[in-house]
């Protein structure tokens, strides 16, 4: 048995044949997952030869995905992979938003560096990869704009068909211009995200379009090696903390999974605490984690949020984010439109920047410290999961005071930094200059 699908409802756990196309357990509905057996090496083995491949030259190697293949073995053959040189992340130290957080020190975990500007890269090009074992030619996706622009970019680069749906005036004209620039073909519904993702499933199935939403598990394998690497970069230190946004909750259940099976495999002797972080309008597995009875979600219809990334309100991989938070002894928080868009301009003071989904981290840890719930001297990684390129009208509009939340309350520029108009005449111009605050 080198790799499986397997139902992740403890009650069914039913395998599959990793070659079978399906997105959700035939007996019972429930998420599916990759398994495997054991990798041959021992963990010493497996840390030094990921260490070793960042010094060559090979494509499969220089990925930051799949420098770490034995952490994801799906693929019975490497030959036909599609990689932009996805992952490769950086970890940077932030002071100015640790003091802004309440932390002695944080580190953020930049995913917007990767090919497309998010964390999708990671995931994209395993599910392309599969895509492409399984003989697909046409893919497709729902998405709030990111998971757009990492299957554009992937699909034109393994030469597949890509058909994207989007909800209509609710995605980034930046996520957008990359879809289009890769060439896939858009089309924009009048309904929400939720609505899109349940059509899209049924379509998918009905053409034999491969689906490359992270229901798809080969996504969260991919996505897997954000915390890998994090872990590779650290020298194998646990952090206490780990602080991600929560949407459709994939990133969730990747990180959780990741780490589950570091310790299983003796990478790592314990699991960090994740943190997850829901825009207060877009909120439903904070309504969740908070219920008496767990067993079931209730969606948000008409999450409401600037950060268009996370505005979801049915999200798929709620039973394996569920899990992922009470293992590792995880918290889930909600933080405001004011809160996420000053978190925002802290990361941007940092020289980092990062798109709005992205600050819900910063804005959380702050909740979280003020509360006593993350002490101050937490070794704590944030994770940014975009680039702050992705946004550009919510940054120009913040800074100049206009930005409005869904309510249409006028959030205020409390870090704002508006350009300002000059005369043509260099006196005054020097005035001007020598005026100037820090
Ligand atoms: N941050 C960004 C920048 C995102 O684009 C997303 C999700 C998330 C956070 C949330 O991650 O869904 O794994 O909990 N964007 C998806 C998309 C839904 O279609 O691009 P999640």
């Amino acid at each position: 048995m080198p790799a499986e699908l397997a139902c992740f409802e403890d009650r069914c756990r039913a395998r599959f044949p990793i070659t079978e196309v399906i997105y959700s357990c035939p007996k019972c509905g429930g998420l599916l997952e990759a398994v495997y057996e054991k990798p041959a090496e021992s963990p010493a083995e497996l840390k030094s030869l990921w260490r070793n491949r960042r010094t060559s030259n090979a494509p499969l190697d220089q990925s930051g995905v799949w420098r770490y293949r034995e952490f994801l073995p799906f693929l019975a053959e490497y030959g036909r992979i599609v990689t932009l040189r996805e992952g490769n992340t950086p970890l940077l130290d932030a002071p100015r938003a640790a003091q802004f957080g309440g932390l002695d020190h944080l580190t953020f975990k930049h995913q917007g560096f990767n090919p497309t500007g998010s964390f999708k890269d990671n995931g994209m090009t395993c599910g392309v990869a599969q895509a492409l074992r399984l003989g697909m030619t046409r893919v497709a996706c729902v998405s709030t704009g990111n998971t757009s622009a990492s299957m554009a970019a992937y699909a034109a680069a393994a030469g597949l068909q890509a058909i994207i749906f989007l909800p209509q005036g609710n995605i980034s004209f930046g996520k957008l211009a990359q879809a289009l620039e890769y060439g896939a073909h858009t089309l924009q519904l009048e309904a929400n995200f939720d609505q899109i993702l349940a059509l899209v499933r049924r379509l998918s199935e009905d053409l034999g379009i491969y689906l490359l939403n992270s229901v798809n598990p080969f996504r969260i394998e991919g996505q897997k090696t954000i915390m890998l690497e994090m872990m590779d970069q650290r020298d194998w230190r646990v952090p206490d903390w780990v602080v991600l946004p929560g949407g459709n909750l994939g990133n969730t259940s990747a990180f959780g999974k990741a780490f589950r099976e570091m310790r299983e495999l003796g990478l790592i002797p314990q699991l960090p605490r994740l943190a997850v972080i829901q825009a207060a309008g877009s909120a439903p597995f904070h309504n969740l984690m908070r219920a008496a009875d767990q067993s079931h979600l209730d969606p948000v219809e008409h999450p409401q949020t600037l950060a268009t990334a996370i505005k979801i309100g049915d999200p798929v991989s709620w039973p394996k984010a569920r899990l992922e938070v009470s293992v590792s002894g995880g918290v889930v928080e909600t933080v405001t439109e004011q809160e996420i868009a000053d978190a925002k301009a802290i990361i941007g003071r940092c020289g980092t920047g990062c798109e709005p989904a992205s600050a819900t981290t910063l804005a959380g840890i702050r909740k979280l410290t003020a509360a006593g719930i993350m002490g101050e001297d937490a070794d704590v990684v944030a994770i940014l999961t975009g680039n702050v390129l992705k946004d550009q009208d919510y940054i120009y509009q913040y800074h100049r005071g206009e930005l409005r939340a869904p309510d249409g309350a006028l959030i205020a520029p409390n870090f704002g930094n508006p350009p300002v108009a000059a005369p043509y005449d260099i006196g005054r111009i020097a005035d001007l200059v020598n005026s100037l605050g820090q």
